[in-house]
């Protein structure tokens, strides 16, 4: 599908025009437009409340003039939309498009009006939600052929070439994202992320370096590889150089934990809903997904993407309650729980990231259970050492409308990661898991500018729409953006 720009509702040409009704008042000047060639139906069917203009109600109007298009109603309510519901009303745009047998749908997004958002950022929002729509998860059922939508060209009313770039690049890199998440434990292993690095290096112009076990073993990485210990799957540090800035600058780094399924090792999981630990490489994927969009629209800046790859298996090998490794940085590690593996791993690729003498890291990980009890799955939990990465985040998750909220830090809870045995222990105890989480890794970052990303309750959703949700991608991307020059 191919998504472009058109400026003016009069004379654009498609099989299926989107106009979005207000619940009450006059009808925004793109739907009045399309109104008047259908003789007053929209202005008269929200009258007789046939449509009252609901947030994300919609009703099809098939064409019945040779040459005009069909119309789809949207609704928008009585007053500016919030991000919630414009939110809403893109994915009713979305859902009702892609199985709507129309090969050329024009949206008037003038019709919308956001509550604090310009025309540009609704071209970026909407070009993304709309394309978002139209992912699928494919390859495993034999009804996927079924699934093929219809629409050939999306045009999004809009001036700003660029604004739609962002949008349809974030898209792509968020599809990309969802796939590596919704993809199996069995297909979806470390060895297959690293070949999905070899591919983009393959795609665009992005050098990658992989780390087997071996050369991970002699850089000392024993913490990273403890986790992995269990599994018959080897690990992998991946590392993605994208350059598009100036050669001596500093990079920005993104570390993604790449836990390919989770079993809790052997302090293992309970059964139920274990399937869906095959998402703990969320954070990996959105970096693969941000790798994807940043390729496609060559910023200027440098950028460097980690991932710490690893399947979490109990065995006669894997690693034990109580057991102790060193990591790369030289700490040891009481391993109290082999369930709190993420951190095992990120810590040695954080130590590793120093090499870069990075601008910026910001890792992003599936983390903790106690995050999704403090945030639920509205914001990822944010962790920062330096005000300014967190500001930045906090900049770039308005801009993209993928909500993070800032957590402590405080010198105090460090405390819960007090050992007997080793430098720290890996778990922190009942309290404050996700804050202590962080604590953990923010041991390994004391040499740059850091923040941590916990996504365990934004990544995906769970029950009847299970499936991986595409954040944080588009806050990644806008993130990386803001930092190009
Ligand atoms: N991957 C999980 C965190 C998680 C759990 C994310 C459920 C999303 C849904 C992580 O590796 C984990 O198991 N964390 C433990 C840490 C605990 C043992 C300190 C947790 O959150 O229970
Ligand atoms: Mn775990
Ligand atoms: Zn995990």
């Amino acid at each position: 599908m191919k998504t472009q720009l058109f400026n003016n509702v009069a004379d654009v040409q498609a099989d299926l025009l989107v106009v979005f009704v207000p619940s009450e008042g006059e009808l925004p000047a793109a739907t009045a437009q399309a109104d008047e060639k259908v003789n007053g139906q929209i202005a008269a069917l929200r009258e007789q409340t046939v449509f009252k203009g609901s947030v994300a109600q919609t009703l099809l109007l098939p064409s019945v003039v040779e040459g005009q298009p069909a119309l789809l109603l949207v609704g928008t309510g009585k007053e500016a939309l919030s991000d919630m519901n414009v939110k809403k009303v893109a994915a009713a745009v979305g859902t009702q498009i892609k199985s709507l047998p129309y090969a050329n749908v024009a949206v008037a997004a003038s019709g919308l009006s956001v509550k604090d958002r310009d025309a540009d950022n609704m071209t970026t929002l909407l070009a993304q939600w709309l394309n978002e729509a139209f992912y699928e998860f494919l390859g495993f059922k034999q009804s996927d052929a079924e699934k093929v939508s219809k629409v050939e060209t999306l045009q999004i009313e809009g001036t700003s070439e660029d604004a739609l770039k962002v949008g349809v690049a974030t898209a792509a890199g968020s599809a990309f994202t969802r796939q590596l998440g919704n993809l199996p434990g069995n297909v979806c292993t470390p060895a297959y992320l690293a070949s999905k690095a070899q591919q983009l290096g393959e795609d665009y112009d992005i050098e990658i370096e992989l780390l087997d076990e071996t050369k991970m073993d002699e850089l000392g990485m024993h913490c990273l590889l403890s986790v992995g210990r269990g599994s018959d799957q080897p690990s992998y540090l991946i590392v993605m150089h994208y350059r598009g800035g100036k050669e001596d600058e500093a990079p920005h780094v993104l570390l993604g934990k790449g836990i390919t399924f989770d079993t809790g090792g052997i302090s293992l999981k309970p059964g139920a809903k274990m399937d869906e630990m095959k998402y703990d490489m969320c954070g990996a994927a959105s970096v693969f997904g941000t790798m994807k969009a940043i390729c496609e629209l060559k910023p200027a800046l440098n950028f460097t993407a980690v991932i710490a790859a690893a399947e979490n298996m109990p065995s006669g090998r894997a690693t034990k309650p109580g057991d102790i490794v060193k990591t790369m940085s030289g700490k040891t590690v009481e391993v109290l729980n082999t369930d709190a593996e993420g951190r095992l791993v990120l810590c040695d690729a954080l130590t590793y990231i120093e090499r870069f003498k990075p601008q910026s890291v910001v890792d992003i990980a599936t983390l903790t259970g106690a995050c999704i009890v403090a945030l639920g799955s509205v914001n990822s939990g944010m962790y920062a050492n330096k005000q300014d990465v967190a500001d930045a985040l906090k900049a770039a998750s308005k801009g993209a409308a993928d909500k993070l909220w800032q957590m402590p830090l405080d010198e105090e809870y460090q405390q819960q990661l007090d050992s007997n045995f080793a430098d720290i222990g890996n778990i922190g105890g009942p309290e404050a898991g996700s804050v202590t989480a962080a604590c953990f890794l923010s041991r390994f970052t004391e040499s740059y500018p850091w923040a941590h990303l916990d996504i365990a309750g934004t990544a995906w959703a769970g029950g009847a729409s299970k499936g991986a949700s595409g954040r944080p991608v588009g806050l990644l991307t806008q993130y990386l953006l803001s930092k190009a020059n």
